[in-house]
């Protein structure tokens, strides 16, 4: 599958604002910064279509991309991010966790990691969470440019078995560079897979 047809079609200040004409859809979350409207871009060969920033904390509504006509991106806010006050970011995390929960129309949620960092509590907490809360994820180290080839290999795998003293079967992952453009076909297939089932 390629995606041949981007369009961006509405931010949602809540899960009761987001589109409602039942098309599945795919959403990206993670700490503020981590490359999630970056990824989006990538995915869509769109620069431009999801806005980035150096600044973390800029994504702050749910955004919804319309994907080849039929189903759809979705650009989360990110969770973590230290410098907003803790009021908005509790509002932020409320309402990103009533749409994880709420959205029927979410088939699969990918959860961000940065390739570079050691596994931190509050991703651990968050994956948590969602396998408490029985929704299907899988996660996508970003920004593997950064490193070289066999050390971004080796770090997402070390930080894959560090889920292994809970999780008995971690969770499906792709190691991906918005940057050089790598890992793109194996989530778009990943992607095609489930719209398949
Ligand atoms: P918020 O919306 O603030 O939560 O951030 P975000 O997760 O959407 O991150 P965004 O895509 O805006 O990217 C944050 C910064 O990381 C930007 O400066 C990007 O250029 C940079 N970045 C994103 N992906 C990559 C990547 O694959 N490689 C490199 N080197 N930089 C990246
Ligand atoms: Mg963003």
């Amino acid at each position: 599958m390629d995606i041949v047809n981007s369009q961006f079609v509405i931010s949602a200040p809540n899960v009761n604002m987001c589109p409602s004409d039942n098309k599945p859809e795919f959403a990206f979350i993670g700490r503020s910064n981590v490359g999630k409207s970056s990824l989006i871009n990538m995915l869509c060969n769109h620069k431009g279509l999801a806005k980035t920033s150096a600044t973390p904390g800029k994504t702050l509504l749910v955004n919804h991309f319309i994907i080849n006509k039929e189903w759809y991106l979705v650009d989360l806010p990110g969770y973590g991010y230290a410098k907003r006050s803790k009021k908005v970011q509790e509002q932020l995390d409320r309402m990103i966790r009533t749409y994880i929960l709420q959205r029927e129309q979410l088939v699969n949620l990918f959860v961000l990691i940065d390739i570079r960092h050691d596994p931190q509590k509050i991703d651990r907490e968050f994956i948590d969470w969602l396998g408490l809360s029985q929704i299907p994820f899988s996660i996508i180290f970003t920004k593997a440019d950064k490193l070289s080839g066999g050390r971004a290999r080796a770090n997402a795998k070390a930080w894959i078995d560090s889920l292994l003293d809970t999780w008995e079967t971690p969770p499906p992952y792709f190691v991906t560079s918005s940057e050089a453009k790598t890992g793109r076909q194996e989530v778009l297939d990943y992607i095609d897979d489930i719209l398949k089932k």
